[in-house]
């Protein structure tokens, strides 16, 4: 619409000028006493001017006037979503831009900034936060961070208080990198919060995106068990995290080819992958490589044995004494007593865990 006024004053404008023209000509012509010639053809060229104009209209950006529209969440054919469009970074200004670009590089190269010779400092455990939260943090079903913005600050039973977005990522960074947290006030901690922010742009507050975080399996009616998840594991996930779960290191460098799922410098028995529930979802729809939500590589008890596998190796530990100051709250796969009902502690490891949800949702 605004393209077309304008397009009209320009033409317009244009007539004017030419019409003027026209006139000059004419007089300076009479006055040398010369023949008059065509004394159309400054209209006849506007004519084409204008019908150039015209067609021009219809080649311009429809937003080269305009203010970009509002950004939207971007989504999947299946309407899942897949975090803001990095595209639009451009339009933010440019102190911005470069804090939301910073935020996104330290989720996806953690270990260079922040790892054991990072360059910034040296607080974690080599991992990236990609690692575990796919593609930047918005991989649908891959752990993103669809409901980070939208849902924080709010109440988490597991440090029984309101906490920040800033609180929750130096939870990640304390327990699944098995490191110290940021500075809340720094650079680096500003640029995850800005990257968060704005990924989340056009997610109302209080709505949680559809395929966020980590799909939630059907409980087995058994324990799961460590004995078949270790054939799983060397079958389908020893070739690239290595028979000892160590993980592969990239060559001359300091971060990983392919993280580590145990030992010392995998993630801490505090960590959310540390939960039955967390991994063996997280698994089914990520593991191995070049799996997905919607063509998964895994059945579910091939995903909880599995988890039970990982999750019963060596791995570093964590003082959990504050945690859960409502041992009521503790979700049922929460693998530490004391808990507030009569199952052994291996049940809350291993499951079978439909009898301590049953327990808790009576009235
Ligand atoms: C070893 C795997 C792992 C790594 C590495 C990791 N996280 Fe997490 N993160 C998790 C799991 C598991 C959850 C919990 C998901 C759930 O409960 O559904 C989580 C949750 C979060 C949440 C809350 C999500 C929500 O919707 O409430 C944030 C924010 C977060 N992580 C940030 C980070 C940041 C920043 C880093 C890097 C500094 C990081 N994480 C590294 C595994 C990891
Ligand atoms: C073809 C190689 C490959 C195979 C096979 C594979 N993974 Fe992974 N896995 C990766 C890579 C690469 C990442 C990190 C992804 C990223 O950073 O984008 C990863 C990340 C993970 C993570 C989160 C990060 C961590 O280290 O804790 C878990 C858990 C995991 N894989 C479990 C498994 C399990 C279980 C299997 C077998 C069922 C498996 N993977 C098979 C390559 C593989």
């Amino acid at each position: 619409m605004l393209n077309t006024v304008i397009i009209l004053i320009a033409t317009l404008l244009v007539l004017v000028v030419l019409h003027v023209l026209d006139g000059a000509v004419k007089a300076m012509n009479e006055r040398a006493g010369l023949p008059q010639g065509n004394g159309m053809r400054n209209t006849i060229r506007a004519v084409w001017v204008l019908l150039a104009l015209v067609v021009a209209q219809f080649f311009i950006p429809a937003d080269l006037f305009e203010p970009p529209p509002p950004q939207q969440a971007v989504y999947t054919t299946d309407s899942l979503w897949t975090g803001a469009d990095t595209t639009r970074l451009a339009y933010l200004d440019d102190e911005q831009e470069e804090l939301v670009r910073y935020g996104r590089e330290l989720i996806r190269n953690t270990a260079h900034y922040l790892g054991p010779q990072g360059t910034v400092a040296q607080l974690t455990n080599g991992m990236n936060c990609q690692n575990c939260h796919l593609n930047a943090g918005t991989r649908p079903w891959g752990n993103n961070y669809g409901a980070v913005w939208s849902t924080y600050p709010k109440f988490r039973a597991r440090s029984g208080g309101t906490e920040t977005a800033a609180k929750r990522v130096n939870d990640c960074f304390e327990r699944s990198l098995n490191g110290t947290a940021l500075d809340t006030s720094g650079r680096e901690m500003r640029a995850i919060l800005a990257y968060m922010e704005w990924l989340s742009t056009g997610i109302t507050h209080g709505d949680k995106a559809k395929g966020r975080g980590i799909v939630e399996l059907a409980y087995l009616d058994r324990p799961a068990d460590p004995g078949r998840g270790k054939v799983i594991y060397d079958g389908k996930c020893a070739s690239c995290h290595g028979a000892d779960g160590h993980g592969v290191e990239l060559a001359n460098s300091d971060a990983y080819q392919y993280p580590p799922l145990w030992g010392a410098h995998s993630y801490n028995e505090g960590a959310g992958l540390y939960r039955m529930s967390r991994f063996a979802g997280y698994v089914k729809a990520n593991m191995p490589l070049g799996a997905s939500w919607d063509s998964p590589l895994l059945s579910d008890e091939e995903a909880w044995d599995v988890a039970a596998y990982v999750n019963s190796q060596e791995r570093p530990s964590k003082d959990l004494a504050g945690d859960w100051p409502d041992i009521s709250k503790k979700p049922v796969d929460h693998p530490f007593g004391p808990f507030a009902d009569t199952f052994p502690e291996t049940q809350h490891k291993y499951g079978p865990y439909g009898p301590i949800a049953a327990y808790y949702k009576k009235p």
